[in-house]
């Protein structure tokens, strides 16, 4: 069997040691009990009521206590303990209980980009300046933790910490709460029990590198922290690429940091762990949370605990605190997306304007340009290597996932190898296999040229497309000597490199309700310098590449706009960013979606597009929603009452004919099924100037006709909000997948643009 990539051999691993550890007897295992919204404004009262609950089914108070590992008690009521399936089975059956869950595992999804988003320093009329640079908002960073010490989170030129701070920073391995919290990093957590009860022996902090505190063992935390908020620091690079200056996006906006993700198989988050986290965070008073995790498919519903991130963030977003989730790094294909509830800010990822062409030069002196991120010494002319097919076996030809050099002297010689696969991973077995071998260097040709190299730094692993590679095989084969020199990468800037949604970036439609758009848009998320967890390699910066990373750009953007716009909800901040959405590159062309083919990016790939930061400060209109229009949501999903009645803390019973998931009030429209015609219902509020009139203009997805009623909205000092239908009709009678438009209102200064999304229902009529 062969591993897909890199990823699926890890999760492979996790599970293979979660199997071995659920058969050793009939063991206790961390479980979350979730009772929904708390029943007591005191803390200790909800924390004694769990005690209590807990000793009924173990038998007294003291084993209790042994047994929890967390009581949530201010975003909302539960607790995790360590229970034998009979036990859990029990308090299931107890009054006030919503579910009983077994906890899981949830993994980490692994400086130009401020400037090509509009928000450089100079000159000063931007949302940067304008927002003070984030001031006094607090972003909550679930992740691996940080690196104190990296330049990055030094506090100079804040002022004190907000006064309604309400979090700790706590001490820890190597952990100095004193000297390593201040003014930007002002809150520390750490979450283990949850991860420990799955890993099912205790941590040997010397061989596993870890710390138990909120130090980065990791580097992932570290580089997520620093983009969202880190200082400004100068003359920083990745061993000489991408050379400039590093800063977060809201680079005086506040940090707290709630490490839930441990150094184990590249990163491993706990559900109970993040629940905690996110229970705290509420209770901390953080404007902001980032999450840069995910899980796998296929996803648990938006009403079940063992996801952690969807409910956590319901009661964060009830109240007011805006959760940005990453869409996670198994795209191209449909359907991989995750974080897809309403109520989260999904983020794809995307290139910038910024690449490494890489010269390859062939004996021959004709130079040619791949792909890579290599920062070594240059390799002269040497040997040139394509292992060709002998005799039958196929698999002896030059093909990277199946290379072998058995019977070709490749030490001291650059090799050629061919990709078949999509996937990125399968130059890692060639990359091994040449290094054994004593090569100096890998071309590995593929379609499309994935800018997520695996390899990367001082030995030359370059890619390069069939075309490119196809000529350098023919010179190969031309020549009874072939040789080629590879020099190092360079950087290259500017308008002539369009950004495109990544390979990698998860996609659309959302798997669990394909009416709700995601993801929602997209931000730079490849070959992003930030903070790593080392500062003795490289000056402590490292390029990463993932929907991690743009994760963290939307939360540094998000910073800025709520230091803006205080009181806007976490939907009209989410709506403001998606209906200013760039669909275009700088250079004017439109924006591609890497995948094989390449093609035009639609909303499955980018949501409403490119985040346009100076867009989004001020949006004109938003599409607002607040808890009813989520219950809205949760209704017309038809989950059960009693389970959305725990979530919101009060007693609902959706009605009898459930609501249309199609009228919940997003800034889009995406009709998954569409039969005949349909007409669906969307308001508007007015963040503007009071008086102003908005026109509609559509973009008609083909096969289709769309009309609005009524097409011109009027706002004065009385009239904030409005509603108005859109009613779409279609005559075809085959499915052919989605077509694509756009609805945008228009009052001359702001063009408030949303995407809609048409697929005909497939007619079984003979
Ligand atoms: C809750 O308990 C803690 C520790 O026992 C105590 O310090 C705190 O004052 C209590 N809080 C309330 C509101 O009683
Ligand atoms: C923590 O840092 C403070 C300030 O630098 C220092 O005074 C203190 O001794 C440190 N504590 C430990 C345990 O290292
Ligand atoms: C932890 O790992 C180190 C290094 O492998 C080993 O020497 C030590 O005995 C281990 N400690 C425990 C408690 O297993
Ligand atoms: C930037 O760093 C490089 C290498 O670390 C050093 O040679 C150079 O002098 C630095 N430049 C500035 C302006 O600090
Ligand atoms: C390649 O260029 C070098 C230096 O310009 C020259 O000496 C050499 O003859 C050229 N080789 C070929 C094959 O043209
Ligand atoms: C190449 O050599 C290795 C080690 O001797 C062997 O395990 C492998 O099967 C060989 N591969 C092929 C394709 O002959
Ligand atoms: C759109 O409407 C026009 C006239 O109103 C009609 O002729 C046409 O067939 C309609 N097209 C579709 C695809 O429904």
């Amino acid at each position: 069997m062969k591993f897909a990539n890199q990823m699926s051999f890890f999760k492979f691993l996790v599970y293979v040691i979660l199997i071995l550890n659920c058969h050793v007897e009939a063991r206790s295992n961390v479980h979350i009990v979730y009772m929904g919204e708390r029943q007591h404004d005191d803390p200790n009262l909800t924390t004694d009521s769990h005690h209590d609950m807990l000793a009924t089914v173990v038998g007294s108070k003291e084993m209790a206590s042994d047994l929890m590992v967390y009581s949530y008690r201010h975003g909302f009521s539960g607790f995790a303990a360590k229970l034998t399936e009979s036990q859990a089975q029990q308090i299931a059956e107890l009054p006030g209980v919503v579910q009983v869950i077994p906890n899981s595992l949830h993994k980490l999804q692994t400086t130009r980009t401020w400037d090509f988003l509009g928000l450089s320093s100079h000159p000063t009329n931007n949302v940067l300046h304008k927002s003070k640079m984030g001031d006094g908002v607090i972003i909550g960073v679930l992740d691996s933790g940080i690196w104190p010490e990296s330049k990055s989170f030094n506090e100079e030129g804040l002022g004190p910490v907000p006064s309604r701070w309400n979090g700790v920073c706590k001490s820890g391995d190597k952990f100095n709460a004193t000297a390593h919290c201040n003014r930007k990093v002002i809150g520390a957590r750490w979450y283990i029990d949850g991860f420990l009860a799955e890993y099912g022996k205790p941590f040997n902090t010397s061989e596993d590198e870890e710390y138990l505190s909120a130090r980065d063992a990791n580097g992932h935390g570290s580089h997520t922290a620093s983009t969202i908020s880190g200082s400004v620091v100068g003359n920083v690079s990745d061993r000489g690429l991408a050379p400039g200056t590093a800063r977060g996006g809201a680079p005086h906006a506040r940090l707290a940091i709630y490490k839930v993700c441990w150094s184990i198989f590249g990163g491993q988050c706990a559900g109970a762990d993040i629940l905690k986290a996110f229970d705290d965070a509420i209770h901390d008073g953080v404007d902001v949370l980032s999450l840069s995790i995910g899980s796998s498919i296929p996803l648990f519903s938006d009403v079940d605990q063992r996801d952690g991130i969807a409910t956590g963030s319901f009661h964060a977003v009830a109240r007011g605190i805006v959760v940005v989730c990453a869409a996670s790094n198994d795209g191209p294909s449909a359907y991989s997306i995750q974080n897809t509830a309403p109520w989260i800010l999904t983020v794809a990822a995307s290139t910038i304007d910024r690449a490494f062409p890489t010269p390859i030069t062939l004996g021959n002196n004709e130079t040619l340009l791949g792909q890579a991120v290599f920062s070594g010494k240059e390799i002269g002319f040497t040997g040139l290597v394509y292992p060709e097919a002998t005799g039958l076996d196929p698999n002896a030809a030059g093909m990277c996932h199946d290379l072998s050099l058995n019977n070709t002297n490749a030490a001291g010689k650059v090799v050629l190898c061919f990709n078949s696969l999509p996937q990125r991973a399968a130059t890692i077995p060639a990359l091994q296999v040449v290094r054994a071998a004593g090569g100096v260097g890998l071309i590995v040709a593929k379609n499309p040229v994935d800018i997520l190299s695996p390899c990367g730094g001082d030995f030359p692993c370059i890619e390069v497309d069939y075309e490119i590679g196809t000529r350098i095989l023919f010179y190969f084969r031309s020549t009874r000597s072939p040789l080629v020199k590879l020099s190092p990468s360079r950087t290259f800037v500017g308008k002539a490199v369009s950004p495109k949604v990544a390979y990698f970036s998860a996609r659309g439609p959302n798997s669990i309700a394909p009416a709700i758009l995601k993801p929602d848009i997209t931000a730079p998320g490849v070959h992003i310098l930030a903070a790593s967890n080392d500062p003795s390699i490289d000056g402590g910066y490292v390029m990463r590449s993932g929907t991690s990373m743009s994760t963290p750009h939307i939360s540094g953007i998000v910073a800025l706009l709520k230091a803006l716009h205080p009181n806007w909800s976490p939907a009209a901040v989410k709506s403001a960013l998606i209906t200013t959405a760039w669909q275009t590159a700088p250079s004017g062309l439109p924006l591609f979606a890497e995948g094989t083919p390449q093609k035009l990016a639609n909303p499955f790939d980018f949501g409403g597009g490119f985040v346009n930061p100076n867009g989004a400060a001020d949006p004109g209109l938003v599409y607002d929603m607040g808890t009813t229009d989520y219950i809205h949501y949760l209704c017309s999903m038809a989950y059960d009452n009693s389970a959305i009645s725990h979530l919101t803390g009060h007693s609902i019973v959706c009605p009898s004919r459930k609501p249309s998931i199609l009228d919940i009030n997003l800034p889009s429209i995406t009709i998954p099924s569409l039969r005949n015609s349909i007409t669906v219902t969307r308001t508007v509020t007015n963040v503007g100037a009071s008086t102003s009139s908005y026109k509609a203009v559509i973009e008609v997805p083909s096969g289709t006709n769309v009309s609005v009623k009524p097409d011109v909205l009027a706002f004065n000092f009385a009239v904030k909000k409005i509603s108005f239908t859109v009613t779409i009709s279609t005559t075809q009678k085959v499915n052919t997948g989605f077509y694509f438009g756009s609805l945008t209102w228009t009052n001359g200064v702001h063009a408030v643009r949303i995407p809609l999304s048409v697929r005909t229902e497939q007619s079984f009529a003979v």
